[in-house]
Order: C-alpha cells, then structure tokens, then sequence
C-alpha cells in the first residue's frame, strides 16, 4: 500500500479512538498468565557488558532537554562510556519494584502500561572501546549483544537517502517497536503507543546526547525494510521506528552498504501465544517508504506550519529566569522521574512552573520532519485547575508567542475526569496538557508516515515535560483519553482536529505516616 494514501491512517485512528461506548462494549481481559516478556533475550549471543558507573554530565536538565548542540566542525565520536550513559538513561532500568505476579522493573522513560515494548540497537563503526558492528542493547544485563560484525553504517546511510546526520555519525541507535509486548493490554491501540513511548525514551536520549555534547536528532525518513532487514526482524513482530544519529565524525569516505544476510538467531518467545492485530500491521505497511525516491520526496516536503493563529487577549508566559532554574542534573532527574500515580486536588503550581514547562518542552525537536523551520506537528490545549495566578479555565498556548489564550473560563476538573478516560488523575492535577493536532493537513503533506510523526512528537515533548517537571519537584503522568471528546470540549477552536495525546502535571499526594 502506498504511503500517499491517506485513508489508511484515517481508517486506523478512527477505528483505534477510545469513546465512552467502545470501552463498555469492548471490555479486555488481561491473560496474566500469558503476560509477554519485557525484554528481547537471545539466548545464544554473548554478553559484551556496557561499563558501569560511567561518569555522569552533571548538565542542568532544563538545559540539556531544551539546548541542542550545535554540529561542531570537529570529530564529536562517542565512546563506549557515552553510549552506556545514552542507553542505559534513555531504557535502563531505574527502580524495581514486586507486585503480586512477580516484578516489575521501571525504566528510565515513562512507558504504557510499564510494558516496554521498544528495543534499542546500534549500528557503529569502530569507536573507542567498541568494534564495529550492528548491536541490540538488553537493558536486563546493560550489555550489547553483537548481531553482525563490521562496519553497516553505508546501509543505514543508503536506506536514509544520505541524511546528512546519518551520514556523518559515528554511531546510529534505532529504536524498534514490538507489537505484542504492548497490545497484550492495549491491543490495535499500540500502534499510537508505540509512538507516545519511543517518543518519551526519546526526549532522554536526545537531553543525554546534548548534555554529554554529541548532536543527535530524531530521523523518521528511511527505507522500513532495509533498515528491518539489517537488524533480521520479523517484521509480523517487530519493525523500526526512527533512527538517532549520535556525533559526527569528518571521514572523508563512507563505508559502503553491505551485504546483511538473515541471521536466524533464536530470541525467547515473548508469551505462550501471540495475537495478531491486523489493524496494526495494515497502517505499519502503508507508512511504510519502499524506496530511496521516496524517501527523498518525502523528506522535501515543507513542514507543516501551526493552523492556529492567535486571537483573542492572552495571558504571557513567565518562565523561571536562567539564574532561578533548578540545577539538578540530568541524570538526577531521570533517577527520581516515576509517573506520579495520586495527585493532591488540594495543592497548586506556579504560573513560572507552567511556563518553564511550556517553554522547555516546546523549543523545537531536532527531526529530519521538522527541518528546517523547526514548526511543530501538535499543538496545545490546556484545563488549568489551579496554577497561580491564572484563572481554572481552557486555554490554547500559543508557541511562537510564548502565551496562554483563553477560550473559556470555569472549574472543569469533572470534565477532565471524564476526558481522561474517567481516571481521577487528570481531574486531581494542577494542569491537564492536551495534544491535539489538525491531521488532515499533517497527512496530506507527509502521507500515512506523518501519523507516525506526529505521535512521536507528541511523545517526545511529553517525556520533556516529564523531565522539566520532575526538574521543578513537581509530579506528571502521561493518560490516555476519549478522543472525540476532547475534540468537543475544545471546539469550536479545536474544529477538525484530533486528539493525539494528554500529559497532567501537579503536586503528588504525599501520603499520611499510618
Ligand atoms: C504515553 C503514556 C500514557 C500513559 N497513560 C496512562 C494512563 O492512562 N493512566 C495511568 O494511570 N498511567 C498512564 N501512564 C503512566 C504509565 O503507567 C507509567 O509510565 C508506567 O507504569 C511506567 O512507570 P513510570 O512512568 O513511573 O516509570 C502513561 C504513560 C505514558 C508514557
């Protein structure tokens, strides 16, 4: 199926939408003994263990999720303790925790359902401290495992149609999406997830690399089954999402692309069965870029520019001052992130909270789909319960300005309940962070593939409000939501768009000593 038909992520997003009905009419069950695996296991390839404590950046998180690093002239070439910093704070596993089926271990990235369905590997030339070669990262044992031996940057470089940071990286890391992990609880709706939590892992990744001084950027425009083939996926199972170039090197001759044969290595089975959501694997194929002109084409196209130009009077956004700025650094923040899972109704924030928040998240993320106007695919709706200084209401931010427009007054936390798939946390927070976007336009400029950016998007500036909100002692989680609803609630300003995704911010609950 053809990327330029559009009809076929029309078809998935509206038959994958959460609605008051489709939950009580299609009520799931989870199968907890056929609970999948969290983690991608071959047994047969030895370890090659990531160094431990490598020495941490100590760069401010709120620089390091908003300041990218400018492509230096120079080698930038990471060495092994860089990539260990990079995966183990982008998917490593930060806390543990026993619920009554056993364990389950958090990771670095806030993730649905705590399932962790994106995989990690990396396609290097030789850096300090590693051979070439294409890799998978198992956060279980933080180690790599070696899948081929050799330099396969040239394929990675053929797939992208010469992306410039592909072409000139010294390592590539690809995230991979792995359908059953995830639809195991939220069955053809993983297809959305799977953007919304690589999406989240990203925001780490990309603050990692900037704050260790290495570019990376987010590439989206690549040939799927090259790129499958060289990391030997079942691709009725697992397919790549995005490619992140890290550093750069000024070798003046390419490796060429190589020969990348299947491999056949056996991985453990995830589960007892599987079930196969055919809705998923429809939209997969038909965003899927079949070939080097299409990439090409796909990457000319401009970016789509915000729809939404302000009106009305707005409230100006006031953020923190560099010198007020907390100073914990980035892999403080990601140690302590954890989605909070009780907001306190009673408690507020500051308008300088929020903004900082807005400012941060919303600065521009580097993505071969953005460049090179650095617009932005989603835009922000917002149900101010209690910030300072700013009236309960629904507002629209506007990013160019930097300001918050109001588009109705009112205490709406039983609204937001409902929004919110009725769950009490974004009725309990202080701010409920809505994304919405105009998707008839996004999919007419970039076909099917642009469903898959603007979900990544979405979960990209998210996991940036994570982490500016973990900066700040704050407490956030991303939610899930009834998509037509919150098209409703924000109408007649949001008219004809869709919702894409929901993160609420507020004060956790601290709970009473007993
Ligand atoms: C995209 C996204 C959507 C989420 N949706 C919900 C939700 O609807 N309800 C909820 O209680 N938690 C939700 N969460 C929070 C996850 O359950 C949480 O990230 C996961 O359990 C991992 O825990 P941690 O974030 O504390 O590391 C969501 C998280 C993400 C990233």
């Amino acid at each position: 199926m053809n990327n330029r038909e559009i009809q076929a992520a029309w078809k998935y997003h509206d038959g994958s939408k959460h609605s008051y009905w489709s939950i009580r009419n299609h009520p799931h069950f989870l199968d907890w003994a056929n609970r999948p695996l969290p983690f991608k296991i071959y047994p047969k390839v030895e370890p090659f263990p990531l160094p431990p404590d490598v020495p941490q950046t100590g760069v401010a998180v709120l620089s390091a999720i908003s300041e990218t690093v400018p492509s230096p002239r120079a080698d930038s070439v990471p060495g092994v303790e860089d990539l260990a910093r990079l995966l183990y704070f982008s998917a490593g596993i930060t806390k543990q925790r026993a619920y009554p089926g056993g364990e389950i271990h958090f990771r670095a990235a806030a993730c649905t359902g705590a399932l962790y369905e994106i995989e990690l590997y990396l396609v290097s030339g030789d850096l300090p401290g590693l051979d070439a070669g294409v890799y998978h990262f198992n956060p279980a044992d933080v180690a790599l495992r070696l899948l081929r031996e050799g330099d396969f940057r040239g394929n990675l470089v053929q797939a992208t149609a010469m992306e410039s940071g592909v072409a000139h990286a010294a390592a590539t890391i690809i995230c991979t999406g792995t359908y059953w992990r995830n639809a195991w609880k939220y069955q053809a709706r993983t297809y959305r997830h799977f953007g919304w939590d690589n999406g989240t892992l990203l925001a780490n990744m990309l603050a990692v690399s900037s704050a260790s001084g290495l570019p990376a950027k987010i590439v989206l425009g690549f040939v799927d089954a090259e790129v499958n083939r060289l990391l030997d996926l079942d691709m009725r199972r697992e397919v790549s999402l995005c490619l992140v170039p890290i550093g750069r090197t000024s070798e003046s001759s390419l490796p060429a692309p190589r020969e990348a044969p299947a491999l056949g290595l056996d991985t453990i089975p995830l589960s007892q069965h599987e079930v196969e959501y055919p809705a998923m694997l429809e939209i997969h194929d038909a965003s899927s870029l079949e070939s080097v002109e299409e990439v090409n084409q796909w990457r000319a196209k401009p970016p789509v520019l915000p729809s939404s130009a302000q009106t009305g009077e707005a409230v100006r956004l006031q953020p923190l001052p560099e010198g007020d700025q907390p100073k914990d650094t980035i892999e403080q923040v990601i140690l302590r992130r954890g989605s909070t899972r009780t907001f306190d109704q009673a408690a507020s924030i500051t308008l300088a909270q929020l903004s900082t928040i807005l400012d941060c998240a919303t600065r521009g993320l580097p993505a071969d789909f953005l460049e090179p106007t650095g617009a932005q695919l989603n835009e922000l709706y917002l149900i101010v319960h209690s910030v300072q200084d700013l009236k309960p209401g629904a507002y629209f931010f506007g990013r160019e300005q930097n300001t918050l427009e109001p588009l109705k007054e009112g205490k709406f936390r039983a609204e937001a309940h409902h929004l919110g798939l009725e769950q009490e946390l974004p009725a309990d927070a202080c701010v409920d962070i809505f994304f919405l976007a105009d998707l008839n336009r996004v999919l007419e400029q970039y076909g099917n593939r642009g469903y898959r950016a603007v979900q990544l998007e979405a979960g990209a500036i998210g996991g940036r409000m994570y982490l500016a909100a973990y900066a700040q002692h704050l407490g956030t989680t991303g939610l899930t939501f009834f998509d037509d609803d919150v098209v409703n609630f924000f109408s007649p300003h949001a008219k004809d768009k869709s919702a894409i995704f929901l993160v609420a911010i507020g004060k956790p609950l601290k709970r009473k000593p007993q």
